[in-house]
């Protein structure tokens, strides 16, 4: 199993806080950003991981992460000149995935949740997560029965069909980048993820589970906010 780590992207909803650095490196509490969706996978066992970033900011994804055995990892770097949607990791990350299944999870995506089993116990098809939230017409919506079939997965739909949103970490086999390859982007000009989940589930190998932990997507002033309480009051709690 193979990670990928989406950390590109414009952050326009953060500025001027992102005018000069890259969302995932403002800080979450005690660390940058970026080092909870790297301890996510490291703590799941993948150790070889390809982080995809900004043109602008390569060289400080460098500087702060290096080789990635601090963190007992390996880590490759991949540029993405252009936001061109969270699909395009799949392509950018090919011949890195090369033969194996891939964890692809967005750089500013922080949980409180062991995804350990699944990933260890992934073995073909798409493994999807799901969380209960208050505003789902934010989100890739993602309505299913009570065997965990999936019925639909719908961005930003006006008229949620469920409270659901699918997080952002998707556990794919290698069909991955060729279903990345048959999708055009959309009318914000972007490929976008539930194009490529549904392929899996127009062949009947898509699950969805709800996690109980914790979930934050830092893309806002107020959900950033709440990463950094939350992680706050987690590690007083902890000392
Ligand atoms: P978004 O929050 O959808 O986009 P963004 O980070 O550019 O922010 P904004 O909407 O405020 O302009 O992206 C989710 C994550 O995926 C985030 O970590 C950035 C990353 N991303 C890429 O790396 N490349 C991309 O092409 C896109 C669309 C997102």
């Amino acid at each position: 199993m193979k990670g990928i780590i989406l950390a590109g992207g414009r952050a326009t909803r953060l500025r001027p806080l992102t005018k000069i650095t890259s969302k995932q490196l403002l800080p979450v509490y005690d660390k940058p950003m970026i080092y909870y969706p790297i301890e996510t996978l490291t703590t799941a066992g993948i150790k070889d991981i390809l982080i995809i970033v900004a043109p602008e900011y390569a060289g400080q994804f460098l500087n702060l992460l290096g080789t990635g055995s601090e963190f007992g990892a390996k880590f490759t770097y991949e540029i993405q000149e252009e936001p061109r949607g969270l699909p395009d990791a799949f392509i950018l990350g090919e011949q890195f995935i090369g033969n194996d299944a891939v964890t692809l999870i967005l750089g500013d995506n922080i949980f409180d949740h062991n995804f350990s089993e699944s990933i260890q116990n992934f073995q073909k098809g798409g493994s999807v997560f799901a969380k209960e939230v208050p505003d789902p017409e934010r989100y890739g919506v993602i309505d299913f029965d009570e065997k965990n079939n999936v019925m639909s997965i719908v961005e930003k739909p006006e008229n949620p069909k469920s409270n659901f949103a699918m997080v952002g970490i998707y556990i794919l086999d290698n069909r991955a980048t060729a279903f990345a390859k048959n999708i055009s982007p959309s009318e914000r000009g972007e490929l976008e993820i539930p194009d490529v989940i549904n392929q899996y589930k127009d062949c009947g190998e898509l699950k969805v589970k709800v996690i109980d932990g914790s979930w934050h997507d830092a893309g806002t002033f107020d959900s950033l906010l709440e990463a950094n309480n939350y992680w706050a009051q987690k590690n007083k709690k902890i000392k």
